[in-house]
């Protein structure tokens, strides 16, 4: 695992001012079960558990001038779960959502909820639609919660979308460049992601954000996702402002434009 950045507090990264924090934080909440099944508890008391670990997590980036977090909280394949857990899960949703919308909503924060919202029961895109009404014109931190999302879907719809426009005459296929299909997806108008955080000691992607990651810092961490807290936040916070990001170019190419910046912009 690449927990590369000793824990320090004192001059934790989302205090210590604005430099080299990211606009767009992006998290794989993993570990949830495993984090039950360790204290011989039903998987449930885990998602529970999570939930808490999202406001102290939301708190944070609020606090910490961070513009945009994404959390990946159902994936279109966590509908392979026993029965009984998606269940559980629905209703914790419903719950969890009138329970903290109002809360976000003092703080100033905006809900997103982005996925096939579709393959939700009624009641869920109700309350989905409503949090999002009432938070919209919020001008805090951004929460995008990724619920019913797959990345490929999310490809999927784009290319779709633009399937119909020249299927409609409206667009030319040579006209389909790759900005074209970002704006068929979904964050398509929200920076992209600077730091990718998944929890619980896995190392993929697990059908997240599979297009708006082409260039994002990625970040494991072993702590599972209830025990993620402010600290683990930081540390990983503290590791992205350690990174160079080249986009392409050569390390010499970055630091030159970096001095120019520093005089020039
Ligand atoms: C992530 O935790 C939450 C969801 C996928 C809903 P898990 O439930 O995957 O936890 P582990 O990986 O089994 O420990
Ligand atoms: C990814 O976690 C999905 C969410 C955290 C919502 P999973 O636990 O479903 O991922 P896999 O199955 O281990 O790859
Ligand atoms: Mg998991």
């Amino acid at each position: 695992m690449v927990n590369d950045t000793p824990s320090d507090t004192s001059s934790s990264a989302l205090s210590a001012g604005k430099q080299n924090i990211p606009r767009h934080v992006a998290i794989i909440m993993d570990g949830n079960g495993r984090w039950a099944e360790k204290r011989n508890q039903p998987r449930i008391m885990g998602h529970r558990a999570g939930v808490e670990a999202v406001r102290g997590v939301v708190e944070g980036c609020a606090k910490g001038g961070i513009e945009v977090l994404t959390l990946f909280a159902f994936s279109s394949e966590n509908w392979r779960r026993p029965k009984q857990e998606v269940g559980l899960l629905m209703e914790l949703f419903m719950t969890a959502l009138g329970r903290e919308v109002k809360r976000l909503h003092k703080n100033n924060v905006r809900l997103r909820v982005v996925g096939d919202i579709k393959g939700f029961n009624k009641a869920l895109q109700k309350r989905i639609a409503e949090a999002q009404v009432l938070t919209q014109n919020n001008t805090g931190l951004t929460v995008v919660v990724a619920a019913n999302y797959g990345g490929r879907w999310d490809i999927t719809q784009a290319a779709k979308s633009l399937a119909i426009q020249v299927q409609a005459g409206q667009l030319n296929v040579d006209d389909i460049t790759p900005e074209r299909m970002a704006d068929g997806m979904c964050l398509a108008d929200l920076p992209e992601p600077d730091l990718f955080i998944r929890t619980g000691g896995e190392s993929r992607i697990s059908n997240f954000l599979l297009w708006q990651l082409a260039y994002t810092e990625f970040y494991f961490s072993d702590i599972l996702w209830p025990d993620f807290n402010i600290d683990a936040l930081n540390d990983a916070i503290a590791s992205f402002a350690t990174r160079q990001r080249r986009f392409g170019r050569t390390g010499q190419q970055v630091e030159q434009n970096n001095k120019v910046c520093e005089t020039e912009c």
